[in-house]
């Protein structure tokens, strides 16, 4: 019996392009290729598309076909270009490993609902939502879950700093993996701040620290048949303070689980 299809997509334009590859060398560790028949779909960093042969670093660097997902449902899938013409391919689902902007927002949950096929992951509602930081927070605190106090600067907006309690991190309010995030304990140095951060965003959020640990859970499911996932620690093997650019990537750590396994929640 064929296998299902099931198109990987990753890579990406966003600041969080080797995030991604890097999540994607980890679904291509996991995957069961007995069940599952995988298509790896790179995006490169230009916003070019490619059927590659997987998601190694030098993914880019071997053979890859141009090949994009089209909008039209009769295609539920590929084109890819073969010698001046289109083959289709078509897919069973779709694995979105993408990060961030286009990839994370809904742009790519939009074209996959247009198109038809199945995928996994958050709808284009809720991505657009969580994207944006600010916005989740205020639908969190809609729902009655605490928050740290925030404040947003725009694009072309100057700071008004009275009413700031210290410490605080400034971060785009779109991005991800630690991408412009500062932590900042005085007045002196918030400005710095929030140019590092509109590196990646024109939306600057300045939040309150809040003093704990950050524990994830990813949630699997529709409607309210849901699986919670492991919980994990994510832990920063630098400083905030440090420069961007001599930061290694973020660590997770698996955390004991006190939950009761595989039970919806
Ligand atoms: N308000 C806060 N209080 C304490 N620590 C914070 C706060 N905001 C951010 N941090 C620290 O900075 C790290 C990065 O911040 P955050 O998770 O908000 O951004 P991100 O990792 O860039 O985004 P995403 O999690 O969506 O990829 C967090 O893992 C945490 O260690
Ligand atoms: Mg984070």
């Amino acid at each position: 019996m064929d296998r299902p299809k099931i198109g990987i997509v990753f890579g990406g334009c966003s600041e969080e392009h080797p995030v991604s590859v890097k999540s994607a060398q980890e679904v291509a560790k996991h995957l069961d290729t007995e069940k599952l028949e995988p298509l790896y779909i790179g995006i490169t960093k230009t916003g070019a598309w490619n059927l590659c042969d997987g998601p190694d670093a030098d993914w880019e660097d071997r053979s890859c076909r141009p090949a994009v997902l089209s909008p039209d449902r009769s295609v539920h899938g590929l084109l890819v270009l073969e010698q001046g013409q289109y083959e289709t391919i078509r897919l069973d689902l779709v694995l979105p490993v993408l990060h961030g902007k286009l990839g994370e927002d809904g742009a790519m949950q939009g074209l996959l609902e247009l198109s038809g096929i199945p995928y996994v992951g958050c709808d284009v509602q809720s991505s657009a939502l969580c994207m944006d930081k600010s916005l989740a927070y205020i639908v969190a605190r809609s729902a009655g879950i605490a928050t740290p106090n925030f404040w947003i600067v725009r694009a072309n907006e100057s700071l008004r700093r009275s009413r700031i309690a210290y410490p605080v991190y400034v971060k785009p309010a779109r991005s991800g993996s630690s991408f412009g995030v500062t932590k900042v304990h005085r007045e002196e140095d918030l400005l710095g701040a929030v140019e590092s951060a509109r590196q990646y965003d024109s939306k600057v959020l300045i939040e309150e620290a809040v003093v704990g640990s950050e524990i994830g859970c990813a949630i699997l499911g529709n409607g309210t048949d849901l699986i919670a996932g492991e919980l994990d620690q994510i832990s920063l093997p630098w400083s905030l303070q440090d420069p961007p650019g001599e930061r290694p990537g973020e660590r997770l750590r698996e955390l004991d689980d006190h939950r009761s396994r595989g039970h919806p929640r």
